[in-house]
């Protein structure tokens, strides 16, 4: 076992308007009451929307709650005339403690390359949040065998220069493409395949400390009904979730995979 915190992290991506978002959090949090949730065992995190972040902190600080609320995406700028764009001081005002980039949906649908998402993470590490860095691959180079590959020039071209206790902080999101949404799950072999991959290449380039101490998720597919092999992987620290963190009830199940 290691010491580091398991992390359950619900992306909502475009789903849920505040209301919504509102109603999907106080029934995670009183489904996580129910069941008796130590949040010391594992961190629930929520990823909604921009538009639903001040009310999800409306509702986080109103009920003391030990649910933790972050951002999907960021801008790499400070302020200015960037159309659309938020801030990270915008987000480290409204509470976030946490921000993903370089999901597979935005490096297809906005064309981010690597220093993009790796120039995000570093904003988002100097204003004192927590960057999820997702990586992954699409079926066609699982298929030709090249993904261990594959994922590692992602993360190492996204983290070049940055120094041990810089990645130390980070959060690193594997999910294979072809895996989301899909209701197609990598095999726990699969995804520990990878995370182990990364967790090794952290070694080799950063040290037995940082290594030990970054958390890797697994993301693609996870629900109640793979949650605990997925965790039982020696470098598997958690899961980011799609559509399985849409339903209350389900999301908490699967934080509460220790039990
Ligand atoms: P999924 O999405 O759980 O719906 O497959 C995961 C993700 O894209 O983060």
């Amino acid at each position: 076992m290691s010491n580091r915190t398991p992390l359950m992290a619900g992306n909502w991506k475009m789903n849920l308007d505040h209301l919504e978002a509102n109603h999907l959090l106080q029934g995670l949090a009183m489904a996580l009451s129910d069941a008796g949730h130590d949040y010391t065992e594992c961190e629930v995190l929520v990823i909604p929307p921009f538009t639903d972040i001040r009310s999800v902190q409306t509702v986080v600080e109103a009920d003391s709650l030990d649910i933790k609320y972050g951002a999907q995406d960021v801008s790499i700028h400070d302020n200015g005339a960037y159309t659309g764009e938020i801030s990270t001081a915008m987000l480290t005002k409204l509470g976030c403690t946490y921000v993903v980039m370089g999901h597979s949906e935005r490096r297809e649908y906005h064309n981010e390359s690597d220093e993009l998402v790796g120039a995000k993470a570093r904003k988002v590490l100097d204003a004192g949040m927590t960057p999820i860095l997702c990586c992954g691959e699409a079926l066609e180079v699982r298929k030709a065998g090249t993904h261990v590959d594959f994922v590692l020039g992602q993360i190492r071209a996204a983290l070049a220069g940055w120094s041990a206790e810089e990645v130390a902080k980070i959060v690193i999101a594997y999910e294979p493409i072809w895996a989301i949404g899909t209701g197609e799950t990598a095999t726990a072999a699969d995804a520990q395949e990878v995370c182990g991959a990364i967790r090794q290449a952290l070694r080799s380039d950063y040290g037995d400390a940082t290594a030990d101490a970054t958390r890797i998720l697994y993301g693609g597919s996870a629900k109640p009904a793979n949650i605990k092999e997925l965790m039982a992987q020696a470098d598997i620290d958690g899961a980011l979730v799609g559509g399985a963190s849409l339903k209350a009830d389900s999301f908490a199940q699967m934080a509460g995979f220790y039990a």
